[in-house]
């Protein structure tokens, strides 16, 4: 089973939709660290109360983006992990961090991409009048909120909603998708060309 690290800034709650499925020992990636940028992250406490391996990076200590995301990269590599999933990380990584990663980070947004890149997506789409909003698993470029996307999952909007009810029916969706987009990768699936990101067939010879 392929070593997945989850980064995290604050709850958590995509990391343990994300852990609850590598606690299956038929799913084909498993937590190999649990790593947050906030010290006071609520999703540590979780992730050690299961028995998860845990660390803290503390962007505050480091003088530069730069330095920061060389003591990311030291921790990462240290754990032996092959894939990262950002769930609520909310630091911008810098392009020699995305590049020595290569196709193997991916990122949980909440909004169907591109639209609504960025922060309060959820009042950002009420006040646009959409009436599909969603979430997004992508593959990790330099920019903010790019990349090729994994999936999608569309969520109506009502006429009633408040960020906060439209939020929470999204994160569900969330829950759902990004173990699907994890699964894709650890299986070797994911083939990219150029935007784009292609799922190969579970039979096809070459995804074994
Ligand atoms: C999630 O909704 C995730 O999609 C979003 O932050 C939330 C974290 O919740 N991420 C972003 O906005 C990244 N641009 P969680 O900590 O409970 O998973």
């Amino acid at each position: 089973r392929v070593p997945v690290a989850i980064l995290i800034s604050g709850r958590g709650s995509n990391m343990q939709a994300l852990a609850t499925a590598c606690a299956d020992p038929t799913f084909p990636a498993r937590v190999a660290l649990v790593l947050s940028n906030e010290p006071a992250a609520p999703g540590l406490g979780w992730a050690a109360d299961q028995g998860l391996p845990t660390a803290v990076v503390h962007h505050r200590q480091y003088d530069s983006r730069a330095d920061f995301d060389a003591a990311l990269d030291a921790r990462l590599r240290a754990a032996g992990v092959r894939i990262l999933c950002l769930a609520g990380f909310m630091r911008l990584l810098t392009p020699a961090f995305v590049q020595g990663w290569g196709d193997r980070v991916l990122n949980i947004h909440p909004s169907l991409l591109p639209a609504f890149k960025g922060l309060h997506t959820h009042e950002r789409a009420l006040e646009s009048g959409v009436k599909l909003h969603g979430c997004t698993v992508h593959l990790v470029r330099p920019e903010m909120d790019s990349g090729p996307i994994v999936a999608q999952a569309a969520v109506p909007v009502r006429a009633d909603d408040t960020p906060e009810t439209l939020g929470a029916r999204v994160l569900a969706q969330e829950h759902r998708i990004y173990p699907l987009a994890l699964r894709l990768l650890a299986q070797g699936r994911l083939r990219v060309s150029g935007a784009v990101c292609h799922v190969r067939d579970a039979t096809a010879p070459e995804a074994a």
